[in-house]
């Protein structure tokens, strides 16, 4: 299959088969399980949750351990993953790209960590607007941080990695939003590190659903 942008194709191909390994050997599931009830614990009545390419389900699994009856929903672009995903009990998979002209169905939560700087800058508006159009009550945002677009080297690539305020373009595009809670994880967190991730709990206004 071939992608429109370098980057998907970059995901979809040996890179993001061996991404896999790493972060089965890097998975961090108490960080993972702090981070998340830190951020659930600011929700109400979340019953579904999709997370836009969400890898092998490490992130999903957590919400589960903290959630029991929530339903799972995944955008994944690279095969290895969606089969390691397949695995999870009762999980719906949409095997595409983010940037694909589809529409998933709604969940309560739309979860994206990791995702929104490996996406190309100039696709970024059509992301935000499936972020905002799938989710029905909250938006979360966990990413590497920037006040203004920088790109940045990633394990050697250019082109690859893109920091910036996108939970504050999010805001920007969509005022009926409310950013209801955000934090950082630190690298050097006694207990629980994780890598200088920033977070953010966006809340659609109850008019708007
Ligand atoms: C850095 S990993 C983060 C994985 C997971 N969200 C986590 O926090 O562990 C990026 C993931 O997004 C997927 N991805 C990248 N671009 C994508 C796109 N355009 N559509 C769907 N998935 C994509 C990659 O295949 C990979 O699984």
């Amino acid at each position: 299959m071939f992608y429109t942008t370098e980057q998907e194709n970059f995901w979809a191909g040996n890179f993001g088969d061996e991404y896999i390994e790493r972060n089965f050997l890097t998975n961090c599931v108490s960080s993972n399980t702090y981070l998340f009830s830190k951020i659930l614990a600011r929700t109400v009545r979340i019953k579904s949750v999709i997370e836009f390419g969400a890898n092998i389900g490490l992130n999903l699994l957590v919400m589960r351990s903290l959630i029991p009856d929530i339903r799972l929903s995944a955008i994944e672009i690279n095969e290895k993953a969606v089969a390691t995903l397949k695995k999870i009990e009762g999980i719906t998979i949409y095997p595409e790209s983010i940037l694909a002209n589809s529409s998933p169905p709604p969940a309560d939560i739309v979860l994206i960590k990791g995702v929104l700087i490996h996406i190309n800058p100039d696709f970024l508006g059509h992301v935000y607007e499936k972020l905002y159009k799938t989710a029905l009550k909250y938006i979360c945002i966990v990413e590497y941080y920037n006040p203004t677009p920088v790109e940045v080297s990633y394990r050697g690539y250019s082109d690859r990695l893109f920091k910036r305020d996108f939970a504050g373009e999010v805001l920007d595009k969509y005022t009926d939003l409310n950013l209801v809670d955000y934090g950082f994880v630190y690298h050097r967190d006694h207990n629980f590190p994780a890598d200088d991730l920033t977070w953010f709990l966006l809340e659609k206004s109850v008019a708007s659903t």
